[in-house]
């Protein structure tokens, strides 16, 4: 009688055990060994019996990059806030880092849909593959937010049709949308700071503002944006221009600064302004244009675009000209509230834009 019993508590404890693992199709993180916050179990202890949890897989293009840092812990904040103010685990958010591959991404969100994910939120590795992941997760039926790597165009013929198959895709779908800065703004901003210098970026006093640009990597359109309309502005301003060398440097500091080397080693004091996509490389310009004795504002200018705060810490001091403001903050919060908008079935829209912000010495 005695074993009978204990038989068949040790039942009953196993039952409860497994209820409380979450079942079998828990997430777990996939994350190429890399640091993500990955949710120990499918559980959730904390979570009262009433309590639902969502799972959200994120899938960061690359975790080795300055502005993506920021903006994955600015996601990881959102979803512990708000776990926080639920008194449980009501967001089991898992980070998985895409090592900068297409293949290793599409991997990762195929295993988000089969470990039945309640959300995805997507760093593109490539744009151009944004309609591949769109149709995974419709056809999925998970609602997917996409974040910082625009997927080609919303732009429209004539006649008002959208043009792009992969906008297409996003504007059909309810349960997609964009989240991201306009980089044409970005652009326009680094364009309009080097305007409003008194000599309007004309260093050197030749007559034309000739500079280095510094591109970010021509699968994002921030980069091509970014190259474009900088460069826009300043003729809008009636400046003359001449560009000395445009190199990718796929945003990486260590690759700005090389580009940099070569160029003031080619074209001398011939450079009035470098231009960086990002603030990572301008960090890495910067570098380069110390070691060849040269100064920021005093014979050369310098933008970027971020404003990493050890770049705002710069341009206050004058060694960098300009940044502009990216908000990770703010992207990152949109990025959580749509995506929780998703998850209760609301309505939302298709694409949602913050901001950019100049960066100047006050
Ligand atoms: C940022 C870059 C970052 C890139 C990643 C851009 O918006 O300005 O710093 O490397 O996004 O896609």
């Amino acid at each position: 009688m005695k074993r009978m019993l204990a038989l068949l508590l040790a039942l009953m404890m196993c039952f409860s055990l497994a209820a409380c693992g979450g079942g079998g199709d828990a997430p777990t993180a996939d994350n190429g060994g890399s640091d993500a916050q990955a949710p120990a179990d499918g559980g959730g202890d904390a979570a009262p019996a009433d309590g639902e949890t969502y799972n959200i897989g994120v899938a960061i293009y690359k975790f080795d990059d300055n502005f993506m840092t920021l903006y994955r812990q600015d996601i990881q904040a959102y979803f512990d806030a708000e776990n926080e103010k639920a008194g449980y685990e009501k967001y089991k958010v898992t980070l998985v880092d895409s090592n900068n591959d297409m293949a290793t991404q599409t991997n990762q969100i195929q295993t988000f849909i089969t470990q039945k994910m309640d959300a995805i939120i997507c760093n593109l590795v490539q744009t151009s593959s944004s309609e591949q992941i769109v149709n995974l997760c419709v056809e999925a039926d998970i609602p997917l937010v996409l974040i910082n790597r625009e997927p080609p165009g919303d732009e429209k013929d004539a006649d008002g049709n959208i043009i792009d198959e992969t906008a297409k895709v996003i504007l059909d779908n309810p349960k997609v949308c964009y989240v991201g800065a306009d980089a044409r703004q970005s652009g326009t901003y680094q364009g309009e700071i080097i305007a409003s210098l008194p000599d309007k970026g004309d260093r050197n006093g030749d007559g034309v503002v000739s500079y280095v640009m510094i591109i970010g990597d021509p699968e994002n359109s921030d980069a091509q944006y970014r190259t474009e309309f900088s460069i826009k502005a300043l003729k809008d301003a009636g400046i003359e221009c001449e560009e000395l060398v445009a190199q990718v440097g796929n945003w990486d500091t260590a690759q700005g600064q090389t580009i940099a080397a070569n160029a003031l080693t080619q074209f001398g004091d011939k450079i009035d302004v470098i231009f960086c996509n990002n603030d990572g490389m301008a960090l890495g310009a910067y570098a380069s244009i110390t070691a060849a004795g040269r100064t920021v504002g005093e014979d050369i200018y310098l933008v970027g675009v971020d404003a990493l705060e050890e770049c705002v810490e710069m341009v206050n001091n004058g060694t960098m000209t300009g940044t502009v403001k990216n908000d990770d903050v703010g992207q990152a919060n949109k990025a959580c509230e749509v995506t929780i908008e998703l998850l209760e079935g609301k309505d939302i829209q298709n694409y949602y834009w913050v901001d950019y912000a100049k960066v100047v010495k006050e």
